[in-house]
């Protein structure tokens, strides 16, 4: 157990499994330009989506106790499988800390639907979590929802491989048995997928089928929460951001600032 000592000039802790997380800081720090952050990627025991759900919670628990010890002032746990598994038994432990999970954007998916089928792209522990069979079954009847694991598709990114035929033979093989005429929605249920937007629209080339994730609606909950808790930095200098990586690779580093940048 960590002390928690919380105040406006701390940054903010961001983790993941690996790169995947970036998509959902860069949208943070979008919102909120003025603030520090600090990012910790765990690619060295990437993937997390096909490991048990205790394990990926003593994974997450490690690296988010590192951040709290070196001080944070609110945690987003930026991995839709970290959260499944790890983010309830985070809040019981640390109730007075600002934690902001990411959920596959099912919501949001079936409140904009008209009618067509909604696909959802995420990892096989999200998947098979109760956490998602409760999220599927409060929609089901707006939508025609249909999960798809997509074991392996996070590497890619964890290889800085965003584009190419590799790619579209991943497709080819687990996405287009459930593509359909009236496919209208994916939902990109896994923080790495936003890098492989690109690529995935092109293999699609369809501008009817609406792409969507969680990072914006991750980000502004952590910016109500911060403010509700006044914990929001004064002033408008531009703020630093720190990524650090479980790999001793210094190309990891190198990989997360450039998908940062976009
Ligand atoms: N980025 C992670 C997520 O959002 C998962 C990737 C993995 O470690 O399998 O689910």
């Amino acid at each position: 157990m960590v002390n928690l000592k919380l105040s406006k000039d701390l940054p903010i802790g961001f983790m993941d499994s690996g790169l995947g997380g970036l998509s959902v800081l860069r949208q943070a720090v979008r919102l909120m330009p003025n603030e520090d952050f600090i990012y910790y990627g765990d690619s060295a025991n990437a993937p997390y989506g096909t490991k048990p759900a205790e394990v990926i919670r003593t994974l997450t628990f490690s690296v988010v106790e590192m951040l709290l010890e070196r001080g944070i002032k609110g945690l987003v746990v930026a991995c839709n499988t970290a959260t499944s598994a790890a983010v309830r038994p985070l809040r019981e432990k640390y109730p007075d800390l600002p934690i902001v999970g990411i959920e596959p954007a099912v919501k949001p998916a079936a409140i904009q639907n008209h009618g067509g089928r909604v696909i959802v792209m995420a990892t096989p522990m999200t998947i098979r979590q109760p956490k998602f069979h409760h999220l599927i079954d409060k929609y089901k009847n707006m939508a025609e929802i249909i999960p798809v694991e997509c074991k392996g598709l996070m590497e890619y990114v964890e290889h800085g491989e965003l584009y190419g035929a590799d790619l579209n033979e991943y497709f080819d093989e687990h996405l287009a048995p459930y593509l359909t005429e009236d496919t209208e929605t994916i939902v990109l249920g896994c923080t790495h997928y936003p890098f492989l937007i690109p690529q995935l629209k092109e293999y699609l080339n369809n501008d009817n089928i609406r792409l969507i994730d969680g990072s914006y609606g991750t980000s502004m909950e952590l910016m109500r929460q911060l403010k509700e808790k006044d914990l929001l930095k004064d002033g408008t200098e531009k703020g630093h951001v720190i990524i650090e990586n479980s790999l001793p690779d210094s190309k990891m580093v190198e990989l997360s600032y450039r998908l940062l940048r976009g």
